[in-house]
């Protein structure tokens, strides 16, 4: 695992091996796998917990990082981003996580010879594997399995990395995801993997709930105009009356940031069924385990070279 940038590059076996790991951290592993090592945060996209909890990662496996700010980078100045990477890699830094709103921007990285860990903190309207694998950690927590498990998916479907990444995994994992929200965000390639159904029917029932933002900066002014955010949260939003028809251990989930009053009511936000905050504190733990993961690569892989070399001799 040299890089780790979408979650159909992950088998299921490195799926439950980097939950394990993550779980191993939360109950206290320690790893000192980043000693002496550098690791640079390249955000070209605003966030808070991503960026904020791989810091935190970084520094408990031992590791320095190199500040960096987009907006106060030489990107400023016309640099491409492979010239950005390419220069965190020749100043000594061993992971890149890179977050950027160009689809699949790490491509043109890797099919070059960087030699470097590059972590796709989020890519356009692609993939987030970081917050996918905190996310399957938070369910198999609380369930010990997906198989069989019904999730359902609502909100902004089509410009979701999260219900891009999601959707898939938890299909392969043997889950049943359905989805709900506007129809025109249910595109081809969701209907390919669950059904539509209403918001009621969802909260009657799923397992888990997982709530989308509403990406308001990405939607189009036609879109935008399409419904108020009143409309919105009484049609697909969750308030206590749906909390109140879901299952008696059935978990609401969110990536966050959230929007109190558009796809959640407040109350909701932290009530007995909402694993929101849980998941940002497992997002440290997961991505703690990503980050040992393609460092412990990095070291078989080397490993493997001198003992070849040592057959050689
Ligand atoms: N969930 C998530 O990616 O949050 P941030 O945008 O704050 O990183």
């Amino acid at each position: 695992m040299k890089h780790i940038l979408s979650m159909s590059d992950l088998t299921n076996e490195d799926v439950y091996g980097l939950i394990d790991t993550a779980i191993d951290f939360k109950n206290g592993k320690k790893s000192e796998i980043g000693q002496d090592k550098f690791a640079m945060n390249l955000f070209f996209e605003n966030s808070t917990r991503t960026k904020s909890s791989f810091q935190v990662a970084e520094m408990k496996l031992g590791m320095k990082e190199i500040a960096f700010e987009a907006s106060t980078s030489s990107t400023t100045k016309g640099e491409s981003l492979y010239d950005t990477v390419k220069t965190v890699e020749s100043i000594g830094a061993s992971v890149a996580v890179i977050r950027h709103p160009q689809d699949k921007y790490y491509e043109e990285l890797i099919n070059n010879n960087m030699n470097i860990h590059i972590i796709n903190g989020g890519d356009g309207t692609g993939q987030h594997p970081s917050q996918s694998l905190l996310d399957l950690m938070t369910i198999y927590e609380h369930y010990g399995h997906f198989d069989g498990l019904k999730v359902g998916i609502i909100g902004d479907l089509s410009h979701s990395r999260v219900a891009h990444s999601n959707a898939e995994i938890l299909t392969r994992l043997g889950a049943e995801v359905s989805f709900g929200g506007l129809d025109s965000w249910y595109t081809d390639e969701f209907q390919g993997i669950g059904s539509h159904m209403s918001v009621d029917e969802l909260c009657q029932e799923m397992d888990v709930v997982m709530l989308l933002r509403v990406q308001h900066e990405r939607l189009s002014s036609e879109e935008n105009q399409n419904f108020s955010k009143e409309d919105y949260f009484n049609t697909y939003g969750m308030d206590m009356r749906r909390v109140e028809m879901m299952k008696p251990d059935a978990m609401i989930m969110h990536p966050a940031p959230v929007n109190r009053g558009v796809e959640i009511a407040d109350d909701v936000v932290e009530c007995n069924k909402s694993y929101i905050f849980p998941q940002m504190t497992n997002g440290v733990y997961m991505r703690m385990a990503m980050i040992e993961a393609v460092l412990e690569g990095a070291k078989i892989d080397s490993e493997t070279n001198q003992e070849r070399q040592a057959v050689l001799r």
